[in-house]
């Protein structure tokens, strides 16, 4: 699919050029700055508003300048959350909401989706992001994107690019190789640029390669708007500009908020001393207006904020958080059965104030908060007696809280819920997490209470991965993630058997820090971030290092059990220009109605070797999934696509190449082979050809069918039209 033209739209098109042509040049180099911290200039003479943007991923904030006070927002689950959902249609659904009030708030640009990639479990705003792979994370953004613009509402895909550390995020720059840039970090972009036809981009406060994103060329108007087609409007994050005329002719269009530190007057004064043309003006504001104009901005009039809270929302979210909770290990403890069980103690700092999402800009003010606690009880009703010992302090907890009161009340008790996590303080934007250990002697409450009592559900509900050392001795482990305004509701369903645990890890839980892909070169040193592990973020490292990790991307019990059946490809070789489709049956063999992820993975010859004779690749990649919902007994045969683009790899070509080899004695090469594959002069995406499997499972790590595929491949660049599937 075509990136759609932004001027296509339903409704009354303006003439952009000429709205853009009777404009003046102060008022186009106003148009290009905020007027405050959230809205653009309005032009009454010319019939044009003031623009309002809000953020973010988790929620549509509103008009504020501060993150508190604010008026109530429907606070979806966080991005972790719903990456743990592969269901882009779930997703869809919960950024409509977003979307819908953020026209409630009078905004019409969205700052979200959030597509950087988990590259260090550490990163302060892991929870923003959907996962630790670009493919998982670029289908979730379209389906984010749609659900946003399907309501006329701008979405903002962010930040481009390289932007995975807190610490000194706002001059570091990120030192990311050719390969992993196109092949990870900029492939959500990519998605959402191509196939999601995203109308606005937020460049990110780091230097990618010692170029600040905002002025740099190569990636704004060479790859973004020339490579990918993108129509929209460029914007700053806020305050990430210093520069006027290189900003400007790199492609930049927007400074967000106000005071103008770079564009606005300034962008007049570099058109009157003719360093900057004054069409190039004229470009940016074109689309800008292009862009309000395609979801009906130009037609606006202001109206005071009137937020609703809906009951089908409530619903809505509750089944949401529930499809993205990953129950990580089950005895049978789980469900519940409620009619056995005489006493439940609660304990752990969460279980009466759970973090429903992370701190920074992603803060919204929620229409209610619910304690698992309250509801618990309330929902048990007389029968089961709901004890709670808080165990430590924190997360609204009192200082004289003690983990001997918390051991002491599980004693005699049927079960325990432990609810353990981090809150909105301890992953946050603006820094990174000092340690993967739960706060606050958490880790050692959970050993304590392990050891007291055997029929203990560990809940934890952190935004990203803590470590999980005590996992094995638990009955069962849930991951809850920042479920959003109805998490305890949900938790509760999980917990009672009333809703499927329906989330798969989006990203990998490590069995330790050191054993991370990026340890060692996370937060970065003297202002650089080398991406040392390159290619090898997530499970495409533990794999490729034969490394043992917790729990797998990709893992997720379920209250039932399913078949996979055997993989039925359409073809046995892939032609260029062709695509291929897997059809998988998957039969419910269990007693409950539940969900199965079916996981495509690309493995590709030699895959994870370093050869002389190709480039190196991870072992194996995810290029496509499917989640189905089915009844006991029941099959349901699900699709899986992948084209070329699933088995290429980014060659940044080798220019130098007939310069080198001219200087080399032709003996140097007469032992070997000299294959045109290694030293291509045309940058680009190819295939290798060879005998590629497509490992067909539940997780990365629970592959239960491969299959076999011959690709031909040849030497030229796939052609630039080819999308990722
Ligand atoms: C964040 C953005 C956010 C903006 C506006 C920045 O600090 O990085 O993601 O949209 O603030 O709040």
């Amino acid at each position: 699919m075509p990136s759609p033209d932004p001027s296509d739209k339903a409704g009354s098109p303006r003439d952009i050029a000429a709205l853009t042509g009777a404009l003046t040049l102060e008022e186009k180099a106003a148009l290009t700055v905020g007027i405050d911290n959230w809205r653009t200039a309005s032009f009454p003479r010319l019939g044009i508003p003031s623009v309002r943007t809000t953020d973010g991923p988790n929620g549509a904030r509103g008009d504020t300048r501060s993150h508190s006070s604010i008026t109530p927002s429907v606070c979806i689950p966080s991005a972790t959350s719903l990456g743990a959902t592969w269901d882009p249609a779930v997703v869809e659904r919960a950024s409509a909401i977003v979307a819908r009030q953020a026209r409630e708030k009078d905004c019409r640009v969205l700052l979200a989706p959030t597509v950087n990639l988990h590259r260090h479990p550490l990163w302060g705003r892991n929870f923003e992001c959907f996962s630790e792979d670009p493919v998982l994370t670029g289908k979730l953004a379209v389906a984010y994107i749609g659900g946003v613009q399907d309501n006329d509402v701008v979405a903002t895909i962010k930040h481009l690019v390289g932007n995975e550390v807190e610490h000194e995020r706002n001059t570091c720059s990120s030192e990311i190789d050719e390969r992993a840039l196109r092949e990870l970090y900029l492939l959500p972009f990519e998605y959402g640029v191509r196939i999601a036809g995203v109308l606005a981009v937020m460049t990110a406060y780091n230097r990618v390669n010692g170029r600040f994103v905002p002025d740099d060329a190569r990636l704004l108007d060479g790859i973004l708007r020339n490579e990918w087609g993108f129509a929209g409007f460029v914007m700053t994050d806020w305050c990430g500009i210093a520069t006027t005329v290189d900003a400007a002719t790199a492609g930049l269009d927007l400074e967000m908020p106000t005071p103008a530190r770079a564009f606005g007057p300034a962008l007049v004064d570099a058109v009157r001393s003719g360093e900057l043309d004054e069409t190039q003006l004229d470009k940016m504001v074109h689309r800008m207006l292009t862009v309000f104009d395609r979801v009906g901005a130009l037609d606006d009039v202001p109206v005071d904020e009137h937020p609703e809270d809906r009951e089908e929302d409530h619903a809505f979210v509750r089944r949401a958080a529930a499809d993205g909770m990953v129950l990580l290990t089950n005895d049978g403890l789980l469900p519940f059965e409620a009619s056995g069980l005489h006493r439940i103690a609660v304990v752990g700092p969460n279980a009466d104030r759970l973090t429903i999402m992370g701190g920074g800009s992603a803060l919204v003010t929620p229409h209610y908060l619910l304690s698992p606690l309250a509801l618990l009880r309330e929902r048990l009703g007389g029968a089961t007696e709901v004890t709670y010992a808080p165990g430590v302090a924190g997360n609204g907890v009192a200082d004289k809280e003690s983990i001997e009161a918390a051991v002491k009340s599980v004693e005699g008790a049927d079960a325990v819920v432990l609810i353990v996590g981090t809150d909105e303080v301890w992953e946050s934007e603006g820094y990174d997490r000092e340690s993967m250990e739960l706060p606050r002697n958490q880790d050692e409450l959970v050993r304590r209470v392990l050891s007291a009592h055997p029929r203990t559900v560990v809940v934890v509900n952190s935004g990203a991965p803590v470590t999980l050392d005590w996992a094995e001795s638990a009955a069962a482990v849930i991951q809850t993630w920042f479920g959003g305004q109805e998490l305890a509701n949900a938790i509760i369903d999980v917990l009672l058997g009333e809703s499927e645990p329906g989330g798969r890890l989006p990203t990998t839980l490590p069995m330790c820090i050191e054993h991370t892909p990026a340890f060692g070169s996370f937060p970065g040193e003297s202002s650089h971030v080398r991406y040392s592990e390159s290619l090898l973020v997530g499970y495409r490292w533990y794999e490729t290092r034969r490394l043992p990790v917790r729990f797998a991307f990709g893992h997720g019990l379920s209250y039932t059990s399913f078949e996979i059946g055997a993989p039925r490809p359409s073809a046995s070789k892939l032609q260029p220009g062709r695509s291929l489709s897997v059809e998988v049956p998957v039969t419910n063999i269990g007693q409950r109605r539940g969900a199965e992820v079916v996981q495509l993975y690309v493995a590709p010859p030699g895959g994870g070797r370093s050869r002389p004779d190709g480039r190196f690749r991870p072992v194996k990649e995810l290029r496509a999934f499917a989640k189905v919902w089915l009844d006991p007994g029941e099959t349901a045969t699900v699709s899986l696509e992948v084209n070329e683009r699933s088995f290429a790899y980014y060659d940044i070509a080798d220019t130098d190449w007939p310069a080198l080899r001219a200087r080399m004695p032709a003996s140097v090469f007469n032992h070997g082979r000299e294959p045109s594959s290694l030293h291509r002069s045309q940058p680009g995406w190819y295939v290798d050809p060879g005998t590629y499997q497509l490992r067909i499972g539940r997780s990365s790590a629970d592959i239960t069918h491969v299959v076999e595929v011959e690709v031909t491949g040849d030497d030229s660049p796939l052609p630039s039209s080819l999308l990722p599937q």
